[in-house]
């Protein structure tokens, strides 16, 4: 489904090469969630996943439109935004 053809009330991203559609309001956290992708390592190569929800603990960063270490419980999912996680 194209960015263009997704309901208003939706928006549609891409998240490591899969396109997501999720409400409009989703932060990028809930739905790399929702689109059961990998998620972040860390440098001991253990999963790491969304803790505080609130932009404390930093667990749930990826790359979001080309911009390393973004907190994506922070930041709403947008139409046609590119989320890579390294898990
Ligand atoms: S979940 Fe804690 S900073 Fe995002």
């Amino acid at each position: 489904m194209t960015a263009s053809a997704v309901a208003p009330a939706n928006v549609c991203l891409v998240i490591d090469g899969v396109e997501v559609t999720v409400a409009r309001g989703t932060s990028v956290a809930a739905a790399i969630a929702h689109a059961g992708a990998g998620g972040r390592r860390s440098v001991l190569g253990q999963p790491r996943a969304p803790l505080c929800g609130m932009g404390i603990c930093f667990e749930c960063r990826a790359t979001i439109d080309g911009h390393a270490q973004r907190r994506t419980c922070l930041v709403p999912a947008a139409n046609g935004m590119v989320v890579v996680t390294d898990g």
